[in-house]
């Protein structure tokens, strides 16, 4: 008896201390706020591993975005953010404040009072805000109904646990540092494919062409076509079909083991690129990071067709670097639209004039770019067994030709705005760059006048490497020539691809 009595005093003095700790561990009272500023509080989970808050994505912008993020993480990764109907961010003045509310949920207003945005929720009471240690926020009723989800609404990140439903999407942000939509889409489509493609902006028409597609419809029997995308708590990626069959995405990934030691995130990144990242939670150094234990789709630069500018801006050319990444590079004779955007635009420097005075040939070179095709854009096309040599005539003497692509005996005239331009070390085509003889750098070797076979040795792969020897002094293998001898070739324009990788070709 003694002993229940105590036992019951015990437990009764217990209870206010569970109250408290409930409270703060990732609990939010209704009426509780945050407030935007440089040195803002956030809503942590009881691991204090996500955390609930204002963001600032520039530090040169007085702007805060309402996010979700990794709190341990020193590079801050955001994983959800707050977005409004036309799903672009909701970047909000300091001094702007967050609030839980009792009929709304989540109320964002202005310094000024006005409401910028609210979470939809059903029409029931909010009891409390919770901040999961799966990095969910989810607002609740008394009898713990989610009335509104963090998991419901993803921008570009998906976490372990977190499932994607028919019609649900990702949409790429347009750059690490700015948080408007992009121009990539992954979807898990009603017919049970999950595809990526890209989309136009500023409509947000969906280009149908899918550059990746996981292939798990089927359109004969819809019990076997995909109806969810999951995401488990060990880091595995499937298409669960309605006949509950599994299919992998990221297939032969090696997941970091136990995965209770990695954080997980899926993010549709904004050149594109799909991937599965981990990074370790307890940390060794400062070169810790987030590793890519897989990637889709597997060569992204050249999975793009007829519409859309692919991973890279028009008239840019991509490149996978060795990280699976596209890198993007303007061909010679252009520049990007907006310097700081170099997965931007590219545009030609200076108009190529059809009532030019002078004849073509006083006013244009070529650069020969081996491996460099160019996708879509082709108005005309000689074949077969066209020489190169005729290849770049027809293309001098043709005022709209901007480029002409080259490819064993065939040659595709292309005019503005080329898109889709790749490099592949293993394609054995070319692409001939049309440029303005004043563009190249005045400390440049001119080429020798155009003329009989030694233009036709400037305009061939082998015979551009033999115009670097002659114009080097070094006596190593051509491919090993240093940066002065590309220069040549692609005046003064940083290359896109090294040397090393015409040796390939010669
Ligand atoms: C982000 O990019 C969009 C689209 O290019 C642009 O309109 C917007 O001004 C940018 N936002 C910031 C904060 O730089
Ligand atoms: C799946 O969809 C693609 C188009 O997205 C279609 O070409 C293919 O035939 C479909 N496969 C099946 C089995 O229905
Ligand atoms: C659909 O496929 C399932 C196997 O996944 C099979 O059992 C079922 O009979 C099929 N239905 C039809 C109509 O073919
Ligand atoms: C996650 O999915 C994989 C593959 O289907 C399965 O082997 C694993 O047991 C699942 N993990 C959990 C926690 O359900
Ligand atoms: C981690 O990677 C990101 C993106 O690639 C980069 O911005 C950041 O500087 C890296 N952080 C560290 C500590 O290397
Ligand atoms: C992001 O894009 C904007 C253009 O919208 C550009 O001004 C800015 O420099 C870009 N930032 C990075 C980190 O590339
Ligand atoms: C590019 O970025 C720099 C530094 O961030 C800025 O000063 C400059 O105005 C930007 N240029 C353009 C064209 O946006
Ligand atoms: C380039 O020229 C060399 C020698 O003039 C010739 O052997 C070779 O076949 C030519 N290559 C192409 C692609 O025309």
């Amino acid at each position: 008896m003694a002993l229940a009595t105590s036992s019951l005093i015990f437990f009764l003095l217990l209870l206010p201390l569970l109250t408290i700790a409930q409270t703060t561990n990732g609990r939010v009272s209704v009426g509780e706020s945050l407030t935007a500023s440089k040195t803002s509080s956030s809503w942590l989970s009881p691991s204090e591993d996500f955390a609930f808050g204002f963001h600032q994505p520039d530090k040169n912008k007085d702007l805060f975005l309402l996010s979700i993020w990794f709190e341990k993480i020193p590079a801050k990764t955001l994983v959800w953010w707050c977005v409004d109907k036309n799903e672009s961010p909701v970047l909000v003045p300091p001094g702007s404040a967050i609030k839980l509310t009792a009929e709304k949920g989540l109320v964002l207003s202005h310094p000024g009072g006005a409401e910028l945005w609210k979470s939809d929720i059903a029409m029931q009471e909010v009891a409390y805000g919770v901040m999961y240690d799966s990095g969910n926020f989810a607002i609740e009723s008394r009898n713990s109904d989610k009335l509104w989800q963090s998991f419901d609404q993803p921008t570009d990140t998906l976490l372990p646990t977190q499932i994607m439903v028919i019609n649900g999407q990702l949409f790429s942000r347009k750059n690490e540092s700015n948080f408007s939509q992009g121009k990539f889409r992954l979807g898990l489509l009603e017919n049970g494919n999950l595809d990526l493609n890209s989309v136009n902006l500023p409509t947000k028409l969906v280009y149908e062409e899918a550059y990746y597609s996981s292939g798990t419809n089927d359109s004969a029997n819809s019990s076997n076509s995909g109806f969810r995308l999951i995401f488990n708590e060990s880091g595995d990626v499937y298409v669960l079909r309605r006949n509950r069959q599994r299919s992998s995405i990221g297939i032969g990934a090696a997941l970091p083991t136990p995965s209770s030691d990695y954080y997980q995130r899926l993010t549709l990144d904004f050149d594109g690129v799909f991937a599965q990242y981990s990074y370790p939670k307890k940390t060794t150094g400062s070169g810790t990071n987030w590793s890519t234990v897989w990637s889709l789709p597997e060569n992204i630069c050249s999975r793009f067709g007829q519409i859309g500018s692919g991973a890279c801006g028009f008239s840019s050319i991509c490149r996978l670097n060795d990280k699976g990444r596209p890198s993007c590079e303007c061909p010679p004779g252009f520049s990007l639209l907006d310097p700081n955007d170099s997965y931007g635009n590219c545009k030609r420097n200076g108009e190529l004039d059809c009532d030019e005075q002078i004849s073509p040939e006083d006013a244009y070179d070529f650069k020969v770019l081996p491996g460099v095709n160019f996708a879509g854009n082709d108005y005309e096309l000689y074949a077969p067994n066209y020489d190169m040599q005729h290849c770049r005539t027809a293309c001098l003497h043709d005022c709209t030709c901007v480029i002409a692509v080259y490819y064993e005996g065939r040659c595709w005239k292309k005019r503005l705005p080329i898109s889709n331009g790749r490099y592949d070390s293993s394609d054995k085509g070319m692409a001939l760059v049309k440029v303005r003889k004043g563009d190249l750098p005045p400390t440049l070797p001119k080429f020798p006048k155009a003329g009989g076979d030694k233009k036709q040795q400037i305009f061939n792969i082998t015979g551009s490497i033999l115009l670097v020897k002659l114009l080097t002094t070094s006596p190593s293998p051509v491919f090993r020539l240093d940066y002065s001898g590309i220069v040549p070739i692609y005046g003064g324009i940083p290359p896109l691809i090294s040397l090393s990788q015409y040796g390939n070709h010669v």
